[in-house]
């Protein structure tokens, strides 16, 4: 309807301007016949005198006028031919028929024939004079006055005006069908390259939009969204505290109280079947302590991995549980897999395949057709899971780890209009390193339904795309950070992931420093002037411990007095034993550990304590206050998270933190001692570094680490991350609020004026 009233608004002016033009054009013609007609005739004049002319020399001799009268009587015979004189050389008229004005003289014929356009109108209508000189073989005879009848003309200048409307309106007509025709394929392009528009085809790239004549618009739009997105960051306050609280308020406020749903492979909390009936366990796992408390923050549903031997006794019909146990601040949802697909996709493909992958740890990656079968229908699992849970179109999703690279194309699919926050919890490698993937391309087109895919560091984010450019028919866009593909932007951020701080409730109730030491000495019988170190770890061969153990034995053979004075215990929680590259590291490491305690232990007294089992996250806050140093020293590592569980164990300030170069933590905790684990000599003198480390030293380094972590905390990297997602929503929203405008046909004007004025 709107489109037929524009429509109209052309139409009517274009119908009046014909109009106009044809009663303009009508005289004119009326003119321009009249003129023709009169040359027409003047000529058939001079054919009719030409005629008459011997004929009237020959009678105008016959003195009684007989013969003239006959013959004049019978040329006005002619229809046309109305009335005829004849003049004497000297201007008398001699002979006339019945219809020449009686009151004419020879002056006033030949004014009116000489007088072009002039016409006299006489008893039967207007009449066209014209004069002819008729001469004889003896000198000049006179002139003769044709009178030939007009009224004719008067008819055919009607039937011309008729031709002449019916083809100015045929004419209108015509043209207006084809305005109309054009004007809606304009239409229907300007709104569908409007649309394109708003769906961010164009928007990214400032100087290139899809349509050329929409560049305006989107020029606009992009100074808007910018002006919105300043507003929001100043709103934000950048440099101020991230806490629960305004995690929570972030949520309330900026996403309106949108539904958060995590998917992770790592439940954040296992039942497990024991001799005193079902336990409770927390995995050892960065993911679960990093996302745990944001999810407390933010309520919502968990979908994960039901791997604990009573998992499925305490689900509710819907397989929900409420976590934290007596505190249900959010919902668990487990997913049952079968132990053939959690062969494939967990070990075969998650773990054989993309783990050492993307670690880089001089592992081979093993990639089986039938594993990546696995990984993709688990894959759908979990999506379709997502899908079931979600409350309306648009949740906010987060998708954690390797676990689920296809996850976020396959929801992408059934919620176009959901947010995906992806994280990749581990390295990513450079396009070389992650090429020797079968599925490469696959998995990089199902990270990319993602909204934010987000990495530890700026280096694995300019891997990643590196990587995507290498394999993919993407358009990037460095500047933005962001990747569009098939015409849908991800925007890849580095999000350094941590820990919670403020520090969670129990920590009031820690046992000081002195009473962690006493316990874990009389626990595991060291002597009480032994200096402590640890090293806390899941069982892997991509955390160093085996470089860390030569680093041990080193500074043990390099500074021997140190033998009776140190030792140091491993924490390792055994983890993916079903593969056979864990279990064949797990025996190298008990190896090397017997070897190094033959070498320097005394009988009851070994220097290496190795203690590979589970520990809860409160005995592992107990280890860490009582050590006088810890080492991390993964040989790749996104992040690592040991690090800055030790750091905030210490509100004590002491303790000194050895940290490998190759963990993400490294760019940020830079007062811990950075070390190579690589070269055995570096960690053992750092080893040796640390404890002699004065007090005053070790209380300085600890407090800037302290403030590091406090400052930047697991809800900084969630906050970010939900900060940018909301932008990107409220960029949505504003889009499809244009678009809806646009489509009803009012465009809604951008101000270009700041807001930050
Ligand atoms: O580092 C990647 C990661 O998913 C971590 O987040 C977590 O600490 C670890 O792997 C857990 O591995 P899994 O769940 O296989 O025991």
């Amino acid at each position: 309807m709107k489109t037929l009233g524009l429509q109209l608004r052309f139409l009517i002016p274009l119908i009046l301007i014909l109009a106009g033009a044809a009663y303009l054009a009508v005289p004119v013609m009326d003119r321009l016949t009249l003129r023709w007609f009169a040359r027409d005739l003047d000529m058939r004049g001079v054919l009719v005198a030409n005629a008459l002319s011997e004929s009237v020399a020959e009678a105008a001799s016959d003195t009684r006028g007989r013969k003239l009268q006959a013959l004049f009587s019978r040329a006005v015979l002619d229809e046309r031919l109305v009335a005829i004189g004849l003049c004497s050389p000297t201007g008398e008229l001699l002979r006339r028929t019945d219809h020449f004005p009686k009151d004419m003289t020879c002056v006033q014929a030949e004014d009116l024939a000489n007088s072009k356009g002039t016409n006299l109108h006489i008893e039967g209508g207007p009449v066209h004079v014209s004069v002819h000189p008729v001469a004889s073989e003896a000198g000049p005879v006179g002139e003769l006055v044709l009178m030939h009848d007009l009224s004719f003309i008067e008819r055919r200048s009607q039937d011309t005006r008729r031709y002449l409307v019916i083809l100015i309106t045929g004419l209108g007509a015509v043209i207006a069908l084809v305005t109309l025709i054009v004007a809606q394929l304009s239409w229907r392009g300007w709104i569908a390259g409007t649309r394109a528009l708003l769906h961010g085809e164009g928007l990214l790239r400032p100087n290139s939009p899809v349509f050329p004549e929409l560049a305006p618009l989107a020029a606009d739009l992009r100074e808007r969204l910018r002006e919105v997105e300043d507003e929001y960051k100043r709103l934000q306050g950048a440099d101020a505290d991230w806490t629960p609280h305004r995690l929570q308020t972030l949520l309330r406020t900026q996403m309106r109280g949108d539904q958060v749903i995590v998917v992770s492979n790592r439940e954040p909390y296992m039942h497990e079947r024991g001799a005193g009936g079902i336990e409770i366990r927390r995995p050892a796992s960065g993911l679960v302590t990093a996302v745990e408390p944001v999810m407390r923050a933010c309520s919502g549903t968990w979908i994960a991995h039901g791997s604990g031997s009573a998992d499925r006794e305490v689900v509710d019909r819907h397989d929900h549980v409420a976590l934290p146990p007596g505190h249900d601040e959010y919902l668990l949802r487990r997913i049952w897999l079968t132990p053939e697909q959690e062969q494939g996709y967990y070990y075969g493909f998650a773990n054989e395949g993309l783990w050492p992958l993307c670690h880089v740890a001089h592992v081979r990656p093993v990639f089986r057709e039938s594993d990546w079968e696995h990984y993709k229908r688990v894959n759908r699992l979990f999506a379709d899971a997502v899908v079931a849970e979600a409350r309306s179109e648009d949740p906010v999703i987060l998708v954690q780890d390797y676990h689920f690279a296809l996850v976020p194309a396959m929801v992408r699919e059934r919620l176009p209009r959901a947010t995906i926050l992806s994280f990749w919890h581990i390295p990513w490698p450079n396009p070389e390193s992650f090429g020797i993937c079968p599925w490469r391309a696959e998995i990089l087109e199902g990270m990319l339904g993602s909204t934010i895919m987000g990495f530890h560091t700026q280096f694995h984010c300019k891997n990643f795309m590196e990587t995507v450019d290498r394999y993919l028919e993407a358009r990037i866009e460095h500047e933005h950070s962001t990747i569009t593909f098939h015409g849908d932007p991800t925007f890849v951020e580095a999000y350094p992931i941590s820990i919670e701080w403020p520090l969670p409730e129990q920590a009031r109730t820690w046992p000081s420093v002195g009473q962690c030491r006493s316990e874990l000495m009389e626990r595991l019988d060291i002597p009480r002037d032994h200096r402590i170190a640890v090293g806390v770890d899941r069982f892997d061969y991509t955390k160093g411990i085996l470089e860390r153990l030569h680093a041990v034995e080193r500074m043990l053979e390099k500074y021997p007095e140190w033998q009776k004075r140190f030792t140091f215990v491993q924490v390792a929680a055994p983890s993916r034993g079903a593969l056979e590259e864990y279990r064949l590291f797990q025996q190298r490491i008990a190896a090397q550990v017997d070897r190094i305690n033959d070498r320097f232990g005394r009988p009851g007294a070994p220097v290496i304590r190795l203690l590979a089992q589970h520990h809860e996250h409160d005995e592992v806050t107990k280890l860490y206050r009582a050590a006088d140093v810890c080492l991390v020293t993964s040989l790749h590592d996104g992040m690592n998270l040991v690090c800055k569980e030790f750091i905030a164990a210490r509100d004590d300030e002491r303790g000194v933190l050895i940290l490998s170069r190759f963990a993400g933590a490294a760019r940020e905790l830079t007062e811990a001692l950075i070390v190579n684990p690589y070269h055995v000599e570096e960690t053992a003198d750092a080893l040796f570094h640390a404890l002699t480390m004065p007090p005053g030293e070790q209380r300085e380094r600890m407090a800037s680490l302290r403030s590091t972590v406090h400052e930047f905390n697991v809800y900084r990297w969630a906050g970010r991350m939900l900060s940018d997602a909301a932008r990107l929503r409220l960029r949505q929203r504003v889009s499809t609020r244009v678009q809806r405008h646009a489509g009803s046909g009012t465009i809604v004007p951008l101000s270009r004026k700041s807001t930050r004025s």
